[in-house]
């Protein structure tokens, strides 16, 4: 697998791969199996992979999130080189934000809805930095995760918005045996709360209305963020030990 940082050496192996199709898929790092998932069918579809591991800050509203956000670039590379992935893009804050973030991209409805309406500014930041990851690495098809079904949807917009030559794909979710969405931020969990969270996905796949699934959450022990439904899909965000946790459910 090789490594690269700069804009400059990513976008010069780009070239030289020419036609050839490249499968993305981009990360904050701290990789398990979800992100896994999404790495092999990159692999097994497109001629050439890359992942990327940048644990973007303009997309955090909360500070101490991103301080304690569970990131080891060297087990990252251990287990991207053990799934025979092509480039690593590894870039760094000045790398990815040359113009320290004075342009941004903005999306004007659904980017304030549910976590959006949580975590002001959150979507600029994602929407951002997924087009500029995509202005490096030109790929062919980019993988998404279902478990952030908020954040496909608004790429989903910027790609058609934009008539950005890339084919999107959404992945289903990898969750624990017990149904817990696996999560970077799971790692944050004590024992305790390790052994609590799977009641999230059990209540949310429960049935009943907004309130009556805030409610039994809240009985749970979940701090409920929100519990909204939306063109037949139920998406829920909660704190348990001050991590957050976000699922979603078709309906
Ligand atoms: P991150 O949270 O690292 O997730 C990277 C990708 O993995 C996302 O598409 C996410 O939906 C997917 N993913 C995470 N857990 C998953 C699971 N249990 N099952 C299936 N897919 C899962 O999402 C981001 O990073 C960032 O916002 C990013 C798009 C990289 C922009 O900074």
């Amino acid at each position: 697998m090789k490594i690269i940082k700069t804009v400059e050496d990513f976008k010069k192996i780009r070239s030289e791969l020419g036609e050839k199709s490249l499968g993305f898929v981009p990360t904050m790092g701290g990789l398990h199996n979800g992100h896994l998932s999404l790495i092999k069918r990159a692999i097994s579809e497109n001629d050439v992979s890359a992942v990327s591991v940048y644990l973007n800050p303009t997309q955090f509203n909360d500070k101490k999130d991103l301080e304690t956000y569970p990131a080891n670039f060297a087990d990252d590379c251990a287990l991207l080189e053990k799934a025979g992935v092509d480039y690593l893009f590894a870039p760094t804050y000045p790398v990815m934000y040359p113009d320290d973030y004075k342009y941004m991209l903005t999306e004007k409805d659904f980017s304030h809805e549910l976590c959006g309406a949580k975590r002001p500014g959150h979507f600029d930041g994602v929407l951002t930095v997924v087009m500029k990851l995509f202005n490096i690495v030109r790929p062919t098809r980019a993988y998404f995760g279902e478990k952030d079904y908020q954040q496909y949807k608004l790429l989903d917009g910027m790609v058609k918005a934009f008539f950005l030559d890339v084919q999107l794909v959404p992945c289903p979710i990898v969750r624990e045996e017990n149904g817990l969405a696996i999560s970077s931020r799971n790692r944050k969990l004590s024992a305790e709360g390790l052994a609590k969270a799977p009641k999230f996905h059990e209540i949310l796949a429960s049935g009943g209305s907004e309130a009556e699934i805030a409610e039994k959450l809240e009985k749970a022990g979940f701090k409920v963020d929100y519990v909204t439904i939306k063109d037949k899909r139920l998406y829920a965000a909660v704190f348990l030990e001050d991590v957050r946790l976000i699922d979603n459910v078709e309906r």
